[in-house]
């Protein structure tokens, strides 16, 4: 059953610990937190401080997506301020496979994000080191853009490799995801559905997040990270 990742990007950040404590108790799997530099991205958003914050309000694990240039020079600091998991991007380091080791090296879990237009191909000597690799469908930036069709068949060709290398990573989809489109991504084999608009749009998370367990034919409730 595929985990829902709520993005606060969406969300109004005058009261992200409110949020954070409501998204929790709707019973989001866990969160995911992007960190953006404005050169990596054309967007800036924040960084360990805020992760720290977040962290001090859940007990849910944290994704940490880093859009930002030289991702091993942040590393450090955003495995220390709490987060399970993080992901940087093929495109942002000339040594992801050194990344990919350091991070689980911190102790935290390591990911890898490409964007849409980078091949996934370009991971294949890069998986096996990965605890996550999360597939762009939309340029990042920005919350509430329109999902990249493309993206079913690169996620094909993602469930493919992972199949025939016998690997065990996950995968998440990253970029206008909706309840629309997310029975289509779990059954193609996306694990992790990353929402921001869809959760935070002015009605309730709960709300916003049973209509994405419905599409995915969920019950609903947490699963255990
Ligand atoms: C985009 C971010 C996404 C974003 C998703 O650069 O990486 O995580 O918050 O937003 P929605 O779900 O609104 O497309
Ligand atoms: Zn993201």
């Amino acid at each position: 059953m595929s985990r829902i990742a709520a993005s606060v990007l969406a969300a109004d950040f005058g009261r992200l610990g409110e949020v954070v404590v409501e998204s929790e108790a709707a019973g989001v799997d866990r969160f995911h937190l992007d960190v953006m530099d404005g050169h990596f991205v054309p967007n800036l958003t924040f960084g360990p401080v805020v992760i720290e914050a977040v962290r001090r309000r859940t007990d849910r694990p944290l994704d940490v997506h880093a859009m930002v240039r030289e991702p091993e020079r942040l590393a450090p600091d955003l495995v220390r301020a709490g987060a399970d998991l993080l992901a940087f991007h093929l495109e942002a380091t000339p040594h992801p496979h050194r990344l990919l080791e350091a991070i689980r090296g911190l102790g935290a879990k390591a990911g890898i994000a490409v964007n849409p237009g980078t091949p996934v191909e370009a991971l294949a000597d890069l998986l096996e080191l990965a605890d996550q690799v999360l597939l762009m469908s939309v340029n990042p930036g920005f919350a509430g853009q329109r999902f990249i069709e493309r993206t079913y068949r690169r996620l094909e060709t993602l469930v493919r490799m992972r199949r025939d290398e016998g690997l065990g990573f996950e995968i998440a989809v990253d970029g206008g995801v909706k309840p629309e489109n997310a029975g289509r991504l779990a059954g193609l084999g996306a694990d992790v559905l990353v929402a921001a608009s869809g959760l935070y749009n002015g009605r309730p998370v709960a709300e916003n997040l049973a209509a994405y367990r419905e599409a995915l034919g969920d019950p609903g409730g947490a699963l255990p990270r």
